[in-house]
């Protein structure tokens, strides 16, 4: 179950070329002077982690106070133990009885360009009817409930209706196929699912109610489907008198009070799916204090935010990064956070920098991916826009590369805004390493230091400190919003993430620590792929592929791409009958192809796929992924005198070079 390990360098990102990064910029005073952190005593402040994270979970509001704040029991941590509270009335009702009651709480503009805003009112009137909607159809405290549902603020909403009442979310990602669908309905066994009948993207419909319809003809469990109509009346979806339900007709008659469930500090808030080593995706599970207080504060210091700001995170709600800084943390802390349906090229290349000019947004969060593609896109199209209300910058997903962090801050940032390259994962549940942008002073390529009140560090292979040099990170110490686990399997929680390095809490990630303390994160060390800031993992793929009747096996590895940070490339031995019929090369690649779209979606789509009679494997039978790599990327192989036979990656490479050329 423990992930294999691999050198810790990425692709071009080699360690020389970090050593020689000398660039270094300080906040400005302008920043700092207005920032919520502005000195190094928030570092040693959090030198006491217990106490740090107690002082900011004081900040939210709670019906009945904790009487331990830290019960480890590793690795499972209880945080604010006995407190009692509600996610939606922290991100809701709180804002109701001062000002913020009429400001805007999400701002929303869909792809075809429509726009709609929600006040804190406003949001707490449809919240607390769509809560009382799922209580009438039968949810109860304790419950789960699937959320299969395009960038619209319905889905913020059912968020926090979820909440309200108690009830576990599982958001999954539009983007998703009906097969992973259907599995994470029934793992997490749901009842009811709130979907939509689709959504835009690059000006297409996005037919969800259809994939849910056929995710749910093997998901018994599931009894009623909420649909929220989100397309014109000439698309209309099938049916299931009985099952379905419109979101419309289900709120109309509903009373605009819900009373709040009072949860338990270690209540479930929510499962979210995420790729792990094997095939089979993990329910990382998130619970209420310890989680919002994470997205709290973490919000407030890390992008600095305030009443007056418009804070706009890109990413899909369908992802942790939406989960906290679309939704929870800007909502918690009573911000205006932006909503934006589609893609960055619809109907132009220049989608982003119009928004940004248009709501005067002025903290941008958004993946290195993206920055790249709009460096590639030029420089005159974010210059058409009038984008001087920005005042901070984020990147997350992956490791930025300077060159590109240097164009963010230039062309994007005017050398103005400070950037915030963060850390973190699905099962941290929030930033975890980050400048503070009153604070630190950023280094391009750098995510900097740890956050305070965690304690990154980064080992040698046997668990040992290295001050200076790379090697595998690792968390030391309990954090309020880590995982409680994997939803129904405790074991591969423990295996998984807590038996590599005995006592911590292992990342998968390599990193390097300069001699100034700073971390510079190398990509994954395990089998898991970062393609376009979403993550895959190579079994996950490989079990689509060798799903097909066509292919006796197939290996799958995340080869370097500028842009996307890894591309999927699937060496695959076809059964003997198929390859003995020869036939058409294409027409299996494609057909290979659009069955992984159909097992997991069109985000694990393989971008190259070339045939083998065989792929190296050790003597003991382990596909050689590391020859493999070389292979894809036109390296020189390394090492092969571990391989049964030598023979096979060296012809595997002369045909792949072959067909290359
Ligand atoms: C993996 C987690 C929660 C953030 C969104 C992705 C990589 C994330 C960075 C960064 C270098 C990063 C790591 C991590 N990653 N942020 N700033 N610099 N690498 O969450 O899908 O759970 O993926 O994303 O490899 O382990 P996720």
């Amino acid at each position: 179950m423990t992930a294999t390990l691999t050198k810790p360098v990425a692709g071009p990102r080699t360690l020389e070329d970090l050593l020689l990064e000398k660039r270094k910029f300080a906040p400005s005073k302008k920043f700092k002077d207005s920032a919520h952190a502005n000195s190094e005593v928030i570092y040693k402040e959090g030198a006491n982690f217990v106490k740090f994270w107690k002082k900011r979970a004081h900040e939210l509001t709670w019906s009945k106070k904790w009487k331990k704040t830290l019960e480890w029991k590793a690795p499972f941590a209880q945080w604010f133990v006995g407190g009692k509270l509600n996610v939606s009335v922290n991100c809701v009702d709180r804002h109701l009885t001062t000002w913020r009651k009429n400001k805007a709480a999400i701002i929303w503009e869909g792809e075809p360009g429509e726009t709609r805003t929600f006040t804190y009112q406003q949001l707490s009137r449809e919240v607390n009817r769509f809560a009382n909607g799922l209580k009438s159809l039968g949810a109860v405290r304790g419950d789960r409930v699937v959320l299969y549902m395009p960038m619209v603020p319905e889905l913020a909403i059912a968020m926090l209706a979820c909440a309200r009442i108690g009830a576990a979310h599982s958001v999954v990602f539009g983007g998703f196929s009906a097969e992973a669908l259907r599995d994470r309905i029934n793992d997490c066994q749901a009842k009811i699912l709130v979907t939509a009948d689709g959504g835009y993207r690059k000006g297409h419909v996005i037919p969800l109610k259809q994939w849910a319809d056929e995710a749910l003809q093997e998901a018994p469990g599931v009894k009623k489907v909420i649909v929220y109509k989100r397309l014109s009346q000439s698309n209309p979806a099938a049916w299931t008198e009985g099952r379905d339900i419109d979101w419309n007709d289900l709120v109309r008659e509903q009373s605009d009070f819900c009373k709040a469930e009072n949860m338990d500090s270690e209540d479930l808030l929510y499962i979210l799916y995420t790729s792990g080593t094997t095939g089979k995706p993990k329910g990382i599970m998130h619970t209420t204090g310890g989680y919002l207080t994470g997205a709290y504060a973490t919000t407030k210091y890390v992008f600095d935010i305030k009443d007056e700001d418009i804070h706009w995170c890109t990413a899909d709600i369908g992802w942790v990064t939406g989960h906290s800084y679309v939704v929870y943390g800007p909502l918690a802390n009573g911000a205006t956070t932006l909503m934006y349906e589609g893609s960055p090229d619809w109907p132009a290349k220049d989608r982003f920098w119009a928004i940004i000019a248009k709501y005067k947004v002025t903290i941008l969060y958004t993946a290195p991916t993206a920055i790249r593609t709009f460096m590639k896109w030029g420089d005159d199209l974010p210059a058409k826009h009038d984008m001087s209300s920005l005042r901070l910058l984020g990147s997350v997903g992956e490791p930025i590369n300077p060159e590109a962090w240097m164009w963010y801050r230039k062309t994007i940032g005017k050398e103005r805004c400070p950037i915030v390259d963060t850390w973190w994962q699905t099962e941290t549940g929030a930033i975890m390493i980050s400048p503070l942008p009153g604070v630190t002073a950023t280094k391009p390529g750098s995510a900097t230091r740890p956050l305070p009140g965690i304690q990154a560090e980064v080992v040698d292979e046997n668990g040992k400190t290295v001050k200076v040099g790379a090697g595998y990170l690792i968390i030391k110490n309990p954090w309020p919003a880590m995982l409680r686990g994997i939803y129904g399997d405790q074991e591969r929680y423990k295996a998984q993430y807590w038996s590599r390095f005995p006592g911590y809490y292992f990342t998968g990630d390599g990193a390097k620590r300069d001699k100034d303390g700073y971390l510079w994160l190398l990509g994954r060390v395990d089998d898991v792929l970062k393609v376009s800031g979403h993550r895959l993992s190579t079994m996950e793929i490989e079990s689509a592929l060798v799903d097909n009747s066509k292919v006796a096996e197939a290996a799958v590895i995340g080869k370097h791409d500028d842009i996307k940070e890894n591309a999927v490339f699937a060496f695959v031995t076809l059964k003997e009958d198929v390859s003995a019929a020869g036939g058409n090369r294409q027409a299996v690649i494609d057909e290979l192809k659009a069955h992984v779209v159909k097992k997991i979606g069109s985000i694990a789509r393989p971008d190259e796929i070339l045939f083998t009679a065989e792929l190296p494997k050790t003597r003991s039978g382990k596909i050689m992924r590391r020859l493999l790599r070389d292979v894809a990327e036109g390296r020189a192989l390394g090492d092969t005198t571990t391989l049964a036979d030598p023979n096979v990656v060296k012809s595997l490479k002369e045909k792949y070079e072959h067909l290359e050329s």
